[in-house]
């Protein structure tokens, strides 16, 4: 696909899609790194002289304007960041917007308000796109994080417009194909979190592409109860046990080797400072709960690290959220933040969870790359074929 390297700017008005949305508390930006991370893109286009006017969805107003979803709320964070005054069109189609946009200059920029108050936006209909479209000469998608999504603002606009991945995008996907595209092997994969009935497609890619599966978190319980494992009060999907065989039967015969935890930590009550034990996987007691993975499962984990050229990592190792639970976790992070600084791994790691652990241990600055996106990250590891990435290479 195209990069903005290959688009003619020059006087151009550029529709930049970007993906800002972001976590908001109190009418505050709580979390700016989405906004951070389109700067490269928003400079890029104005050096080659042209306009960008952001378009971007903000939460879920299902095709309505609701107030406090308004774009609005991004604006103080966005000067920040590009460091320059933005220009707000309080609609993203029509009088108002074109308004905006016929009094840009070089050098100016404009964000529209949310794409997500049209009900064109979602249905990817033609008429909101060509709406869309009629306000610029040149479309450049920067928002990987919402490439899952087939809308208009995402999809629909590649195909009316000179189309071109923004810098953030390029970045998104070089990554995550150094990770399972083409990766260096031995691969180890690292999926934690809740619940195997959510992640069952990316388990099927993933023991399919990597060489090491470590199993972590809620998810590894539902493997050790199918294994015939008694796991006491511990969060676990004893529905899902017959999957997790063929999980395991299919890992097999792929080549893939799965990781389970060999030691667990336990507690009676999921609280911070609860009393905990370590335990060996097979002996949880029956009024107690597997809160995280033990040293010598961590011991092991980091021998796979070792052993590896690339990690690609989604999902917490245990409840990382309330301490002492998060040791697994922080653990594993440190030792894979040390391989990469000493050049001995590419570690790529994506989804809202696992950055917000990544973070905690302190370690995002030290791995090769850490992923914006959150569903996108997902649906791209289960295999997927993501719209706003295909209607790129399309274009
Ligand atoms: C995200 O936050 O993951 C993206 O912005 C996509 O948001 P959505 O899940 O509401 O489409």
């Amino acid at each position: 696909f195209n990069t903005i390297d290959d688009l003619d700017l020059d006087g151009k008005v550029v529709l930049v899609r970007v993906d800002v949305n972001v976590p908001v508390e109190n009418g505050q930006v709580t979390d700016a790194t989405r906004i951070e991370k389109i700067v490269p893109t928003v400079k890029d286009i104005q050096a080659k002289g042209g306009i960008p006017v952001l378009l971007a969805h903000f939460d879920r107003p299902k095709g309505k304007r609701v107030d406090s979803m308004s774009l609005k709320i991004v604006l103080p964070a966005l000067e920040a960041a590009l460091g320059q005054p933005v220009k707000f069109a309080e609609e993203a189609i029509g009088g108002p917007a074109k308004r905006v946009v016929a009094d840009l200059k070089p050098g100016d920029v404009a964000l529209l308000e949310n794409t997500r108050f049209y009900p064109g936006e979602e249905e990817n209909d033609a008429t909101f796109a060509a709406s869309l479209a009629a306000l610029g000469q040149a479309y450049v998608n920067d928002a990987f994080s919402a490439a899952h999504r087939a809308h208009a603002s995402t999809e629909g606009l590649a195909r009316l417009l000179p189309a071109a991945a923004g810098r953030l995008m390029e970045a998104e996907l070089k990554a995550l194909d150094a990770a399972l595209g083409n990766p260096q092997r031995p691969v180890v994969a690292v999926v934690g979190g809740a619940k195997v009935s959510t992640k069952l497609d990316l388990l099927g890619n993933l023991i399919e592409k990597v060489d090491h599966l470590v199993i972590g978190g809620g998810m590894a319980n539902t493997f050790l109860v199918a294994q015939g494992v008694e796991v006491g009060k511990s969060l676990a999907e004893r529905d899902m046990a017959d999957t997790a065989r063929e999980i395991l039967a299919k890992a097999e015969k792929t080549g893939c080797k799965i990781h389970l935890p060999t030691d667990v930590v336990v507690a009676r009550e999921f609280k911070a400072g609860a009393a905990s034990e370590t335990v060996a996987a097979d002996a949880c007691p029956p009024d107690a709960m597997i809160l995280d993975a033990g040293p010598t499962t961590v011991a092991h984990i980091r021998e796979v690290f070792e052993s590896s050229r690339t990690l690609i990592w989604n999902g917490p190792l245990g409840a990382f959220e309330i301490p002492p639970f998060d040791a697994a976790t922080n653990a594993a992070a440190q030792e894979a933040a040390r391989l990469t600084r000493e050049g001995k791994l590419i570690s790529v790691a994506g989804g809202g969870d696992t950055v917000a652990a990544l973070n905690k241990a302190g370690v995002s600055a030290d791995f090769t790359f850490i992923s914006t996106a959150g569903g996108a990250f997902l649906e791209w590891m289960e295999g997927k074929e993501l719209p706003g990435v295909a209607a790129l290479r399309k274009s």
